[in-house]
């Protein structure tokens, strides 16, 4: 560990960076040389095993990046001039690396033992010993509830628990739950309501009971719109299903870092679980927000979700830069969107309870670094990320593989595999991983017109139809992949593999020298939602406001007013 203080100068411009402009240099060298992947596996029978790297219990295979050693070399060169081992540093002791709102981002020590080795602490107190005395409480609460010593009004057993919040108070521990399905309380089910459109909390509440039912409002600020409004309706809910208002506690419990309002909504500090203000939202799974997740899959399992993230934090805190798994996944990003001009990540978990990942590392990577300035609120030089999606696969192979194979933007793609099955069926997992390392050899090779020629002739059409064919039947190929392996999808590994990407997140953003854990971005359309939703109820409508809005609330209007709510 070298400095805990981040490095002053935080813009970055390619133009006076010697290591950006030497990567600029290779890539024009690697264009015209005309560089294949395939033809570098042919050349270098050892490229597999050196393009491969193992932590935590993941094994990362970048073979099959449109790289060679010098690229890697340029590109370490270029995090060492980023100086990012002292920027993890700095992350890792505490200082406020989340300079615009004066923060430290310190959510390492979420997952850190009691009695780690390394000291987490922020303006000197060390945290370790708050963090533990939360997780013993919820540890209690979770024990409790899942064994049916927590009642609701009636006396009986909680069965159904609903998380209300948004964003990162939901996406981590809506994955969680589906991704480790089968760890979860065959007795109780975790439900998830995020979107302040009714239809979610109606969907969600139609087939529950309110004298078994608990809801946790999640909320980092406990002022978040949605869920503000959801847990009025949870509170409404109750109180016409025939729960007594001196009853509503039983049915309720907080997880923010202000009391305070959780207090005014009417829940009592000893149900509220508290999170402190430097761990970000979506990068609080580990805290307290984790809670709905707890109780799912029990307190060993997300204790072995702490694990795994916290072996990937030594990992990451540890390893040199050339052998640091996020650092590489940070600096191979960097490689395809600037040098090789694929921009946007594809998420390609090839396990169907990992279906929910896309979503959380869509949020975690296009909230961290969709900025247009950098920390020294200079404009950025570059552009900021690309746009993060995916689906399970296969299915995505079935919506816009096409795309990913054929199209004329070039994609990067993360494959992301368990080798042990999570379904029952080993004949369904053999083809599952045929399919998926299919994919990156399909991406990767291609196929030349010439290769189409020949597989057309011997199934004998005429010259004439080949020639109309092969335009439609060819791969450019090349396209970069990662293929990242679990050795199974257990919460000790789900744990490295998020770790994995926050990491390579808060990296990607310091090579370019943006704050990867603010998010202003979200506030000004937070801000007219709020004057809009008074317009909508008022008729109200400013002046100034443009001819389109006026004219969609005139609308609106006119056919709530014609609704009738049932
Ligand atoms: O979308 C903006 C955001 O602030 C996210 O960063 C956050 O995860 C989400 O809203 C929910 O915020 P809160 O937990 O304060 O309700």
């Amino acid at each position: 560990m070298s400095t805990l203080t981040p490095p002053r100068a935080e813009h970055f411009d390619p133009a006076s960076s010697s290591a950006w402009q030497a990567l600029e240099r290779h890539a024009e060298a690697q264009r015209e040389a005309a560089f294949r992947v395939s033809g570098a596996f042919v050349l270098d029978p050892e490229r597999a095993q050196r393009f491969t790297l193992e932590a935590a219990g993941l094994v990362l295979d970048f073979s099959k990046q449109r790289i060679d050693g010098d690229t890697m070399r340029l590109l370490v060169a270029l995090a060492a001039e980023r100086a990012i081992e002292a920027r993890r540093d700095a992350m890792f002791g505490g200082a406020r690396v989340n300079a615009t709102e004066g923060r430290a981002a310190l959510h390492v020590a979420l997952r850190a033992p009691r009695d780690a080795a390394r000291r987490y602490a922020v303006d000197g107190v060390d945290v370790l010993p708050a963090v533990h005395e939360e997780l013993d409480r919820l540890r209690t609460f979770s024990e409790q509830l899942r064994a049916g010593q927590w009642r609701g009004h009636r006396g009986q057993a909680i069965r159904d628990v609903v998380n209300i919040g948004i964003g990162g108070s939901d996406l981590g521990p809506r994955m969680v739950c589906s991704a480790l399905r089968r760890w979860t309380h065959p007795g109780l089910r975790v439900h998830f309501v995020a979107n302040v459109d009714g239809a979610d909390f109606d969907r969600v509440v139609a087939t529950l009971d309110p004298a078994t039912t608990l809801f946790i409002v999640c909320s980092k600020t406990f002022t978040t719109q949605e869920t503000m409004l959801n847990a009025a309706r949870a509170r409404g809910w109750l109180l016409s299903h025939g729960v007594a208002a001196s009853d509503l506690g039983r049915h309720f419990v907080a997880v923010t870092t202000n009391l305070d309002a959780a207090q005014a909504f009417g829940i009592a500090p000893e149900r509220c679980f508290r999170f402190e203000n430097w761990v970000g939202g979506r990068f609080s799974l580990w805290s307290a927000v984790g809670l709905a997740a707890m109780l799912a899959v029990g307190v060993s399992a997300f204790d072995e979700l702490l694990a795994g993230a916290h072996a990937m934090d030594e990992h990451f805190a540890t390893s040199p830069l050339a052998q640091n798994m996020p650092c590489v996944l940070a600096l191979l990003d960097l490689w395809n969107h600037y040098f090789l001009g694929a921009a946007s990540l594809c998420i390609a978990p090839y396990a169907e309870d990992l279906r929910e990942l896309p979503a959380y590392l869509q949020q975690l990577v296009m909230e961290s670094n969709g900025k247009s300035v950098a920390v020294d609120g200079t404009p950025l030089t570059v552009a900021s990320c690309g746009a993060v999606f995916g689906a399970a696969g296969t299915n995505a192979q079935h919506a816009y593989f096409q795309w990913l194979h054929q199209g004329t933007s070039s994609v990067a793609v993360d494959f992301i595999a368990p080798l042990a099955p999570t379904g029952t069926s080993a004949d369904s997992h053999r083809v599952l991983l045929a399919n998926c390392f299919a994919q990156s050899e399909a991406l990767m090779r291609g196929k030349s017109a010439d290769e189409v020629r020949a597989e057309l002739a011997a199934a004998g059409l005429s010259e004439a139809a080949i020639a109309a064919w092969v335009p439609h039947r060819c791969f450019p190929g090349n396209r970069p992949s990662n293929t990242l392996l679990l050795p199974a999808l257990s919460p000790h590994s789900l744990g490295a593999l998020l770790a994995l990407y926050e990491h390579k997140t808060f990296v990607a953003a310091a090579l370019i020298g943006i704050n990867a854990f603010d998010q202003w971005g979200v506030e000004l359309g937070k801000q007219l939602a709020t004057s809009l939703a008074t317009a909508l109820e008022s008729g109200v409508i400013d002046t100034r406001r443009d001819a389109s809005t006026r004219a969609l609330i005139a609308r609106a209007r006119v056919a709530l007013a014609n609704h009738t709510f049932d």
